[in-house]
């Protein structure tokens, strides 16, 4: 794990440079990489590779009308490795932002088994990063999700896509920012799908998630639930049918009706609880979870609703950290 401190600007365009830093600052924030803005340059965090990616694509966009480009770099590179026979940890609370489900999951593991209270449960993670298991604990406990097969095999998937109509939707049971999902229209498009997970897929390919489509008239909501209580909601909206704002929906408020409210708080119990973000589908016949996302974003929600979500969450955190 590398942490890069660098500053990054023209040295033959005078005095005001801030455009440029502008340019750099998008592409910093467009890499996905955790950063924090500094007065004197920005720290991003990431792996060797990554990091320096983005000051290539930095240089990039800088040396399109540059001709001289100042650049200062500090790294710490650190080791980082879990010790799983020794509890080295002196830490009340642990909160998870990774992008990286399988690391979520196994570095919650590790803390919550050596008595650490951490945000989320990895028992929560392990349920939400899982459209599979999350769709099994919606069920369970009653609550109304889109009509969905799995199969395991493209012969079995085929029929069941025949089975539900078209359009229907095909997923990978673990993904987020609406990668790798697929609107299937007809039984030519399935053929097509199919066929290519088959032959390029992946392990991630060998199990078809497949979801009846929800007509949602261009927008789809996101709620917010903090320990038991849904503390604001978003509408997503885009001409697209993918409404991810990853993908270039917009938002704006949703006031947040009892219905709602209880329909949020009953998806997250049902995957465990804690800190989580919900996908709901709302036509004709009302509401319907989609999915539970544990790692939540807010960055597009808090001007839209008024709500201090990332303070929210950390009252909740500080919390659990006293318990
Ligand atoms: N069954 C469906 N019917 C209609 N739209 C869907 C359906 N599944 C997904 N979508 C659209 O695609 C987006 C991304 O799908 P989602 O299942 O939430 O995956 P991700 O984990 O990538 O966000 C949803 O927010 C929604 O806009
Ligand atoms: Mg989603």
């Amino acid at each position: 794990m590398v942490l890069l401190e660098f500053s990054m600007y023209p040295t033959d365009k005078g005095e005001g440079v801030s455009q440029y830093v502008g340019r750099i600052l998008e592409i910093i924030d467009d890499s996905g990489l955790p950063y924090k803005l500094g007065p004197m340059g920005t720290c991003i965090e990431g792996e060797w590779d990554e990091v320096m990616a983005v000051v290539g694509r930095c240089r990039e966009a800088l040396a399109t009308d540059c001709n001289r480009i100042a650049c200062q770099i500090k790294i710490d590179d650190r080791q980082q490795f879990f010790d799983l026979h020794k509890n080295s940890f002196d830490l009340d609370v642990v909160v998870e932002r990774s992008v990286n489900h399988s690391r979520a999951v196994h570095a919650l593991k590790i803390f919550s088994d050596h008595g650490i209270p951490t945000v989320n449960a990895p028992e929560v993670a392990e349920v939400c990063g899982s459209k599979f298991l999350t769709t099994q604990a919606l069920i369970k406990a009653g609550i109304r999700t889109p009509r969905c097969f799995l199969a395991f095999t493209p012969e079995s998937a085929l029929e069941a896509m025949d089975r539900l109509g078209y359009p229907c939707v095909i997923k990978p049971t673990t993904g987020s920012w609406g990668r790798l999902i697929s609107k299937i229209n007809d039984r030519d498009a399935a053929e097509a799908v199919l066929e290519h997970k088959q032959i390029l897929g992946s392990y991630h390919h060998s199990i078809f998630y497949i979801q009846e489509y929800v007509e949602k008239k261009g927008k789809d909501i996101r709620s917010f639930v903090v320990g038991g209580e849904c503390i604001a909601a978003i509408y997503r909206h885009a001409e697209h049918w993918i409404t991810n704002t990853a993908r270039g929906g917009s938002t704006t408020n949703c006031s947040v009706s009892d219905e709602l409210h209880e329909i949020s708080v009953k998806a997250a119990q049902a995957c465990g609880g804690g800190v989580v973000a919900i996908d709901v589908f709302e036509n004709d016949d009302g509401y319907s979870i989609n999915e539970v996302n544990y790692t939540m974003e807010f960055r597009n929600s808090i001007d839209v609703t008024g709500v201090n979500i990332p303070a929210r969450i950390v009252d909740y955190i500080l919390e659990v950290g006293r318990k």
